[in-house]
């Protein structure tokens, strides 16, 4: 990602970017970044909308808390239909480029099946199911690598079995998400990967049509939008949707809640006695290491934010991450503590487009987490290999080695 010289936010005085700076992160929004937060301090505190050249061209990067609430909470100033010029090309049209009523009856087509209500009784006896199955295996050893044995694909097999889609090689089908929306990296593999994923569902989606059953699938194929049933194009984006959203998050905050626990030994003794603490836990993780860090948005008129005057069709990078690191909202904002209570991050966005399945991602972390307290007695890091939570994008750590037992 690299801050762009010449491009000015103003048509008054240029934005004076230091020349160490063009350089943003050293990196591509998919590289293993480690620690961008020194630049996004500096970025709140100085240029708190800043122009950088993207993939998609000159974007404007959004780091303060309250600069992306007022993002978020505007969506008619503030429009979401910036996706339709980025994720969209590989995922088709969605949810997340929608406005206005068109975007409610959408959303309400899946809604239902991931509300408070459904995911009660049966989800939490199926991911525990899961969870036990991945686990397994695992306590019969005194050591693991958790990314790779569990952490990778449980949410993937929960989304695949709430949407109803069998899988039979969970690891490269999550690789084959992951490389959807990769796309800003690398526009050729995202879009083999689009095309890929559209000939593994269409047979599916065929199927449900002859014979609907009770799954989310079926509810997409025969729901109906202002009296048209959808088609199988607009089927298949949602569902290119559904399942990154589904499998490639919450992965990350299973990962990283586990992460920032085994590093605060004090806070893990605090979870190990009292097990309802386990949520601030979760919350917390969701604050300090957002696992998405930015959401879109594109200005629907000329407006001044953060200072800055701003186009009509500026496109905007809004870093949930660096908002939920503001020290100005969140006192000590780089320090991981559960005893916070921070319930205003901006992790699962705000608004509208509000993640459809912040509830279920909640319910899969704690499940997951009290599974692997429960089965893996003296749960630590094997200190003898390293393992730090990574990304820029999408954040979360690349490796958790751990010894038990
Ligand atoms: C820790 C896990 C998760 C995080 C951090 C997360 C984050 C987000 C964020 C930040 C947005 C807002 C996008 C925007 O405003 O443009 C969003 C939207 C969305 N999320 Fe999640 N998500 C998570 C898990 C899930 C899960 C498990 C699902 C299940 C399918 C899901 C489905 C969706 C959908 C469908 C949207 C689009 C909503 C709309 O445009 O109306 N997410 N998510």
């Amino acid at each position: 990602m690299i801050a762009d010289e010449t491009q000015t936010a103003s048509d008054e005085a240029p934005l004076e970017i230091p020349s160490n700076s063009i350089k943003l992160f050293g990196g591509t929004i998919m590289s293993p970044i480690r620690d961008p937060w020194p630049v996004y301090r500096r970025l709140r505190r100085e240029y708190p909308v800043l122009p950088i050249r993207g993939v998609f061209g000159v974007e404007h990067l959004v780091t303060r808390y309250d600069d992306v609430q007022t993002i978020l909470r505007d969506p008619v100033r503030f429009s979401s239909r910036a996706n339709a010029r980025g994720i969209s090309l590989v995922m088709g049209r969605t949810i997340i480029e929608m406005e206005g009523k068109e975007h409610v009856r959408n959303r309400n087509l899946i809604a239902p099946f991931f509300s408070p209500r459904a995911l009660r009784e049966e989800l939490g006896e199926m991911l525990r199911r899961v969870a036990q199955e991945l686990i397994d295996p695992i306590a019969e050893k005194n050591s693991a690598e958790l990314v790779t044995e569990f952490t990778f694909t449980y949410p993937l097999r929960v989304i695949a079995m709430i949407i109803g889609i069998p899988i039979g090689d969970f690891h490269s089908f999550h690789h084959m998400a992951l490389d959807l929306i990769s796309i800003a990296d690398n526009p050729a593999k995202g879009l083999e990967a689009a095309q890929q994923l559209a000939e593994y569902l269409s047979p599916i989606v065929a199927e449900r049509r002859r014979e609907p059953r009770p799954d989310l699938l079926s509810k997409l194929v025969h729901g109906e939008v202002e009296g048209h049933r959808l088609s199988d194009e607009e089927i298949i984006s949602f569902l290119r949707l559904l399942l990154p959203a589904g499998a490639d998050t919450t992965y990350r905050l299973i990962g990283t809640t586990l992460f920032a626990l085994l590093t605060h030994r004090d806070q893990f003794e605090q979870v190990l006695a009292d097990r309802s603490r386990l949520q601030s836990a979760i919350e917390e993780t969701l604050r300090w290491e957002s696992p998405v860090q930015y959401v879109s948005r594109e200005t629907t008129e000329d407006l001044t934010l953060g200072g800055i005057k701003l186009a009509a069709g500026s496109m905007l990078f809004v870093c949930v991450g660096s908002a939920n690191r503001d020290e100005t909202h969140f006192p000590e904002a780089d320090r991981f503590d559960m005893q916070r209570r921070a319930d205003d991050h901006v992790a699962f966005g705000f608004g509208p487009h509000f993640c459809a399945g912040s509830h279920l991602a909640r319910m899969e972390a704690s499940v997951a987490l009290n599974a692997l307290l429960d089965r893996l007695p003296n749960l630590r890091l094997d200190a003898s290999q390293e393992a730090n939570v990574v990304g820029l994008a999408f954040r979360s750590p690349d490796r958790l080695p751990v010894l038990f037992g």
